[in-house]
């Protein structure tokens, strides 16, 4: 693809669907986490989603309702790919101890993943219905940026009304959106969220563009001091007095059950694979240099972390310090680049008491 004349998220599109979802050889559908080349992060987060997943259901069983609808929303949805590997898979056996209806909600600012997502559900129609689907950004519902009768006009969320709200890989492009998502899961719902932690992997070399291309030495330190933030919130569960706050304030709520937010965090180390460093710079300019909008794409951003891994891969491995740890590996038998960085999962319950 000719990325110089390219908009922000035709290029997002591209690096996301052929480079981060590329899958491995002889695979055209994942039906199995295992199947992406590109990065392991799927594989190893699969026991937390599953665990969290199951925590809902177990809590549906105790309900000992006859049929309950399962209520789902998808935040930066992407094309709906989990649906294949996982969700599909798990609402199915599900299905056949309970009975249970599945409503999947989506938000999502990329038309064109929408328009795949739908395309998805639809093999799924037996199982899953599609509830709202939102082409646009999920902070339209909390931002200041809406008017009150603009924000009348979107898809209805309703407090208290969702199961699960799955965030994988997108809390990259927001702040200040747990509170809202917390405000809108029902009692014994759960948020699932994913993220890689940057300040060990493209961080430093993101950050050294504003600073030495873009000689914006403001942009490059609200970077680190929003990743930063960000692991406190969520991985060191700073996130916790905020959430109980809301609860305390909207304790005269319309459910009768009383609750308290309960957070788990994890972190595993997971790595990304490419076979050029071209690709690897694809998917480095992806983390958090690209924002999601309709602006032409500065093609200096790719131009600059491709040279910075390239001086990289020069370098010998004992010298002093890298902006990146780059290194040879194998996988799927090919020989590849890896990067390797942390993953992080944070897994918000709004536990009963
Ligand atoms: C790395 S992709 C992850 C997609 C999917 N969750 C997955 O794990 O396969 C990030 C997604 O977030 C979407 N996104 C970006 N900014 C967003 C926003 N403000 N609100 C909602 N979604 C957003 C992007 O369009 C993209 O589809």
């Amino acid at each position: 693809m000719e990325f110089k004349n390219s908009t922000n998220n035709q290029v997002y599109d591209y690096v996301f669907r052929k480079i981060i979802l590329s899958l491995k050889r002889g695979i055209s559908i994942a039906t199995s986490p295992t199947d992406f080349f590109s990065f392991n992060s799927r594989e190893l987060m699969l026991s937390y989603l599953k665990s969290t997943l199951n925590s809902m259901f177990d809590s549906v069983s105790a309900a000992g309702t006859d049929t309950y609808e399962f209520n789902m929303l998808e935040i930066g949805s992407g094309s709906g790919e989990p649906i294949d590997w996982f969700f599909a898979k798990e609402f199915s056996h599900r299905k056949e101890l309970q009975k249970i209806d599945y409503k999947v909600n989506i938000i999502e600012p990329n038309s064109r993943f929408i328009k795949l997502y739908k395309e998805r559900i639809n093999k799924y129609q037996h199982l899953i219905k599609l509830g709202m689907a939102y082409n646009g950004k999920v902070q339209d519902y909390y931002d200041e940026n809406l008017s009150d009768e603009e924000r009348s006009q979107l898809p209805s969320l309703p407090k208290d009304s969702l199961d699960f709200i799955d965030c994988m890989h997108m809390i990259y492009h927001l702040q200040n959106l747990v509170k809202f998502l917390y405000g809108l899961l029902k009692p014994g719902g759960a948020i699932f969220m994913v993220f890689i932690d940057s300040s060990e992997s493209f961080l430093k070399i993101n950050s050294s563009f504003h600073k030495e291309v873009l000689k914006n030495t403001e942009i490059s330190s609200r970077m680190s001091q929003t990743v930063k933030a960000r692991h406190e919130l969520l991985y060191e569960k700073q996130i916790l007095p905020t959430l109980q706050e809301s609860e305390d304030s909207n304790s005269s709520s319309s459910t009768s059950h009383r609750t308290r937010p309960k957070v788990e965090s994890y972190k595993m180390n997971t790595t990304y694979f490419a076979k050029t460093l071209a690709d690897m710079a694809a998917l480095g300019s992806a983390s958090e240099l690209l924002t999601c909008n309709e602006e032409p794409f500065d093609i200096r951003i790719l131009e600059f972390v491709l040279d910075k891994l390239k001086s990289t891969a020069l370098q010998d491995s004992d010298d002093a310090v890298k902006e990146i740890n780059l290194c040879r590996s194998k996988r799927d038998e090919e020989d590849v680049w890896m990067v390797e960085h942390p993953q992080i999962i944070c897994v918000i319950h709004k536990e009963v008491i």
